[in-house]
């Protein structure tokens, strides 16, 4: 599912996130995926503040940097849009044909999209039966502000580069966790529904300022939530105990872990765990029978020594981080593999965009 997508050529992820730019492109290989370019380039801290650009040329530069850097074999690009901007629902509706639906999408949408219908992308994708009325359909909507998608191909189109697909982040996710092993893509029968046993993963990326959580039942989407909470409340409770600026504390945290102020790292989990509990309550609050067993943490957050284990024991829910690093091929000779493999968890959205390259 994309706003729009024009896959006649190839296309490269590219996450523009508030630490920075990251460019992953993938290529097929017999048995899976090789990684055939990336670069990651660090933009300044006020260039991109809740997802909206404020410095645009900060941003174009920095794409012109990774695409320097990585040297990919095209210039168009899969991005995502994710926090405010987007919203994604699943709606309930009667059985009709994807062709009927795209000629009612726009009416069912006004209803559900606090914004005016004309100042929004929309896509929809038909996911399943309702699971309480076999007449119905669940179709998950999704629109983004137009200002915002257009906000991103600027800065994409000033780096010489075109935006050929615009995703969401949750989806990227998503796409990622797919060609990992431990988490299986929805099979069969998309008018199935789920059993009593059925698998439920919850993925949650933090990055710097949001998480991204995507909840999947057998391998389908049964919630999405972008939340304003990640690694940078760390680095302000490091700074705040620490006494010391920011760029310190930031330094400290990824260099040096170990002595972080056992408070500063407790205020964070706190909030943390509280920022989870919140969405998995919602999450539970429609689909109780459905409980979350477990949890895939990735993003620059989950790089943080025990995080798992600190998650686990606060949520009681099994906890691992996801790299898609191990389950894609990286030439040594064109790589730092050693370096990819431990900042992979990191690369799990541009990856999922990357993947996008493949889509049929
Ligand atoms: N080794 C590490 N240990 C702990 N934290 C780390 C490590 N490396 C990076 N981080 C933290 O991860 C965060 C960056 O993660 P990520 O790249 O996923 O965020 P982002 O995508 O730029 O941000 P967002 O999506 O929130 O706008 C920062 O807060 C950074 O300090
Ligand atoms: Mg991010």
């Amino acid at each position: 599912m994309s706003f729009f997508s024009n896959k006649s050529e190839g296309v490269m992820g590219i996450d523009i996130s508030s630490t920075g730019i990251k460019l992953v492109e993938l290529s097929r290989t017999r048995t899976g995926y090789q990684l055939a370019s990336m670069a990651s380039v660090a933009l300044p801290r006020d260039a991109i503040v809740e997802n909206t650009i404020i410095d645009s040329a900060a941003v174009s530069e920095a794409l012109a940097e990774a695409v320097r850097l990585a040297r990919p074999s095209t210039k168009n690009a899969a991005m995502a849009v994710a926090g405010n901007a987007v919203i994604i629902k699943t709606i309930s509706m009667p059985m009709i044909s994807e062709f009927e639906l795209e000629a009612q999408i726009e009416y069912e949408a006004d209803q559900y999209v606090p914004y005016d219908i004309d100042d929004v992308f929309l896509d929809f994708h038909i996911q399943g039966m309702t699971a309480d009325d076999p007449d119905k359909m669940d179709v998950v909507l999704v629109a983004c502000k137009r200002e915002v998608v257009e906000d991103y191909q600027l800065v994409l189109s000033d780096a010489g580069l075109n935006a050929k697909c615009i995703d969401c982040a949750v989806f990227a996710l998503e796409n990622a966790a797919e060609i990992t092993d431990e988490h299986t893509a929805p099979t069969g029968d998309q008018y199935a529904l789920p059993d009593e046993d059925a698998e439920v993963n919850a993925l949650v990326n933090i990055g710097a300022n949001m998480m991204n959580i995507n909840v999947l039942i057998d391998g389908r989407m049964a919630f999405v939530r972008d939340q304003f909470y990640g690694g940078g409340n760390l680095t302000e409770e490091i700074q705040k105990a620490h006494n010391i600026s920011y760029q310190a504390a930031e330094q400290l945290k990824i260099e040096q872990a170990d002595q972080i102020d056992p408070d500063a790292l407790e205020m964070f989990y706190v909030g943390l765990t509280s920022e989870l509990v919140r969405s998995l309550d919602f999450y539970s609050a429609s689909r109780a029978d459905f409980p979350v067993r477990k949890l895939y943490l990735s993003g620059g957050c989950a790089l943080l020594p025990n995080i798992a284990t600190e998650l686990e024991q606060r949520l009681g829910i099994d906890t691992a981080v996801l790299n898609p690093f191990n389950h894609i091929d990286i030439p040594p000779r064109k790589f730092d593999t050693a370096q990819l493999e431990q900042s992979g968890p990191m690369m799990m959205v541009p990856v999922g965009l990357a993947l996008r390259n493949f889509d049929t």
